[in-house]
């Protein structure tokens, strides 16, 4: 639709500055007779020059019209320009014909603003007509009322015939309009929010994101999911969720002006977008939509588990987190997912743990990291939770860490094992990884070589060494009973040991699409009864303690993750 406005206003430019030209010709040809009527009648050499002269000028101010209207593509003052010389020429010799050109100028801007506009110039011009009448009445025919009326009557009829062609061509163009700008609301609004929809997100995002980086403005997007909208859809059914989407749409409508824009992403996903917003408004915002959300009145409110429709935001900002605009989308997506996990914050802003490494890394290992991302990406569009749940086990290992007291140099090696311990599933299939229900042999053998292929995925790059083994035995069991390789004991090195307690705790009390994650107390226990099997009893209990420390202290959330 964009690209055939495009191509729309450019043939209208097209139609305007022929018309222009042709109208220019013929008003030029015009002047011209009315010079040589008048050199016949004369032979006053001095008029002679005097008519060339004011032929040259014609030429020119046409010229310069014509400029305007092709490089400043400003089509009101080309009008403006024919119309003043139009009227300069019927004050010097007063012929009535020549009037008959002011059609153009009344019918380029009936054309360009609407009939209403276009009857107040054809009146204007009729009035400047009248004056001329006038004037030349007092001054110039000596109060000769002949020939005032002969004048005045042409005008008069004159007049009334540009007022009826005015409201004429405004009138279509009026109605042309509207039906293209109909048009285009289809294309770009959402049937049943009555917001922009994600086609026209996309071109905005597009737009204003080479608008942003040419102005150094940041821009915002939050992008908001309705929690549990299935459920909603299921016990009141699709009309039901239909009404709260519309609801939605309103609510975003009111809130979000140009030149920010709310949109509808998906079907339960809306996208906000804020130019040149400080992240305390977004936030501010990102609030403001929640509240009115959770105020939107329930016909059953006691079917709902916390009464009211409630709604989860992730925030990605440029440039703080992405140097291309275009990638707000996922990373405020990545928030939103991390939201809907944690269930602690409602908003969410987009924070990457490679971004927090990254300030204490130097330019060798910040390359390296840019690819290690690249393969995370990749992870992440293939398995959503083992991206979340790497990070989570990055942030529980420097936690660990931390209270274990590891010096520096080890906990910056276990901070790379745990987030990449993983990667090595890049290479098992989707199915697999997603799969919901038991897992063959065949593929249950092919999840055990993940460890494997990860140590192997990171074996060029010569600074992950010391990483490889914690990657390559973050599945052995103290006791000998793990894979790849059976390794037990203090054999297993101690990142390795560490990650193996970390991943388990995490994969127990994260929530799946199939089963409910348990709580944190449950899964300490579950850990405490393997001790000594699968898991280091030492660090186990350090393990513990840390849970409990965490979970009697609320301030834990404050732990840095570097
Ligand atoms: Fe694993």
């Amino acid at each position: 639709m964009d690209q055939l406005q495009n191509v729309r206003e450019n043939k209208y430019k097209e139609l305007h500055i022929t018309l222009y030209l042709l109208s220019a010709m013929i008003f030029v040809t015009a002047v011209f007779l009315n010079f040589n009527w008048k050199l016949e009648a004369q032979t006053d050499l001095s008029l002679y020059f005097k008519c060339n002269a004011y032929y040259i000028i014609a030429l020119l101010l046409l010229l310069i019209g014509y400029v305007v209207m092709i490089y400043l593509n400003a089509v009101a003052v080309g009008v403006f320009i024919l119309s003043g010389f139009i009227f300069g020429f019927i004050f010097v010799f007063h012929n009535s014909y020549l009037q008959v050109l002011l059609v153009i100028p009344v019918a380029f801007t009936a054309f360009g603003t609407g009939k209403k506009m276009g009857c107040w110039v054809a009146f204007a011009s009729g009035f400047i007509l009248v004056l001329i009448d006038v004037y030349k009445y007092l001054l110039v025919y000596e109060s000769s009322y002949d020939n005032l009326t002969r004048y005045f009557e042409a005008d008069l009829i004159f007049i009334g015939t540009l007022v009826i062609c005015a409201w004429f061509v405004g009138g279509v163009a009026e109605i042309e309009r509207e039906s293209r700008n109909r048009l285009i609301d289809l294309a770009n609004l959402d049937g049943l929010t009555n917001i922009y929809n994600h086609r026209y997100f996309q071109v905005y995002l597009k737009s204003l994101g080479e608008e942003v980086k040419q102005n150094r403005q940041s821009l915002s997007l939050i992008m908001f999911d309705i929690d549990r909208f299935n459920y909603f859809n299921e016990t009141f059914g699709h009309p039901a969720g239909d009404n709260i989407l519309k609801k939605i749409g309103g609510i975003l409508k009111e809130k979000i002006k140009k030149p920010a824009l709310a949109a509808r992403y998906g079907g339960d996903e809306f996208c906000v977008l804020l130019p040149g917003y400080v992240l305390s408004a977004v936030y501010e915002t990102a609030q403001e939509i929640i509240s009115s959300i959770e105020n939107i009145n329930l016909e059953n409110p006691e079917k709902f588990p916390s009464g009211k429709i409630t709604v989860t935001a992730g925030i990605a900002v440029y440039p703080e987190h992405t140097e291309e605009v275009e990638q707000l989308i996922e990373l405020a997506d990545q928030a939103l997912y991390k939201a809907k996990n944690n269930k602690k914050n409602k908003i969410e802003l987009y924070f990457n743990v490679l971004d927090a490494l990254k300030s204490s890394c130097n330019k060798s290992e910040t390359e390296l990291l840019n690819s290690v991302r690249t393969l995370l990406c990749i992870i992440n569009a293939k398995d959503r939770y083992t991206y979340g749940h790497s990070e989570r086990v990055l942030k529980y290992a420097t936690m660990f860490a931390n209270y274990y007291g590891l010096p520096e140099s080890e906990l910056r090696l276990l901070q790379y094992g745990a987030y990449l311990h993983d990667i090595g599933k890049i290479e098992i299939d989707t199915d697999t990884l997603n799969s919901l229900s038991k897992l063959t042999e065949s593929e249950w053998e092919q999840l055990k070589q993940h460890p494997y292929w990860g140590s192997e995925i990171i074996s060029p790059v010569k600074s992950l060494e010391r990483i490889r083994p914690l990657i390559l035995y973050h599945h052995e069991n103290y006791d000998g009973t793990g894979y790849p390789e059976g390794l037990g004991g203090e054999d297993i090195p101690l990142g390795a040991r560490i990650i193996r307690i970390i991943d388990s705790f995490d994969a127990m009390t994260t929530d799946r699409p199939y089963k409910k994650g348990m709580s944190a107390e449950e899964a300490c226990a579950e850990i405490e009864a393997l001790a000594g099997k699968h898991y280091d009893p030492e660090l186990c209990r350090v393990f513990v303690d840390l849970i409990n420390f965490i979970n009697h202290n609320k301030s834990a959330g404050d732990w840095s993750v570097t």
